[in-house]
């Protein structure tokens, strides 16, 4: 509902954490930007940086979904470019990231906020294992890009709060880079390697390993 605009943040998922239900956090630059499991997420100026706070009347163990979700309300922002969707939540274009997602719990567990925090490559400058926008658009207008973002995040989110999450499952599946491909997913102490068949109802992703079929809820994913 309400949009907070920074130049600089330390991470704009931090600064959500304070703010109320929907509001909508963007910073041009972030010094200290979080990425998944513990990493540093580089967020020189260019990029699109940006929260949302949200409290969904979801259980805690659902909450992986909207994260997925999250996901397929990226990619199908990013149609025009192919955007394509890499387990559990990186969106890829032409197979190099070009946007990463986290989303982290907080509060009480009876009474917990969301903070999904989506970083987009834009016009930042990337490493050789990403991509951004601008090279494959010259035109590219960072405004459109969060707008249209934001138009398909509303739409998703109101799916699944709906109950509507086998159907952006199905979407999830149709735009997943990630199905179909041999994988090894590194999740806490344990390593599972196989070919990825399924992202399954609970949203965790099913790997036919050597050893039989496996669930992985959540982990670093790699193609082998
Ligand atoms: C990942 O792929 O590891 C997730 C990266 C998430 C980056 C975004 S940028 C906006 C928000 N604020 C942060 O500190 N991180 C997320």
């Amino acid at each position: 509902k309400t949009v907070y605009y920074y130049d600089v943040l330390d991470s704009t998922n931090n600064k959500a954490r304070e703010l109320p239900e929907n509001s909508l956090v963007i910073a041009e630059e972030q010094i200290m930007g979080k990425g998944r499991l513990g990493r540093k997420w580089f967020s020189k100026k260019g990029g699109l940086y940006f929260s949302i706070a949200l409290k969904p009347e979801m259980n805690l163990e659902d909450i992986p979904k909207l994260t997925l979700t999250s996901g397929v309300a990226v990619a199908r922002a990013l149609e025009e470019y192919q955007a394509r969707l890499k387990w559990p939540n990186d969106v890829l274009i032409n197979g190099k990231k070009v946007c990463g997602i986290l989303s982290e719990i907080v509060g009480e567990i009876e009474n917990f906020k969301v903070i999904v925090g989506i970083g987009i490559n834009v016009e930042n400058a990337v490493p050789d294992y990403a991509t951004n926008l601008k090279n494959l658009n010259s035109e590219v207008n960072r405004a459109e890009i969060l707008k249209d973002v934001i138009e398909q995040f509303t739409k998703y989110y109101k799916m699944l709060l709906s109950r509507e999450w086998n159907k952006i499952r199905f979407e999830w599946l149709e735009l997943s880079d990630t199905i179909g491909k041999f994988v090894e997913v590194k999740a806490g102490n344990r390593t599972y390697r196989g070919k990825a068949i399924d992202m399954d109802y609970d949203g965790g992703l099913i790997v036919e390993t050597e050893e039989g079929t496996e669930k992985v809820f959540s982990g670093d994913c790699f193609y082998i």
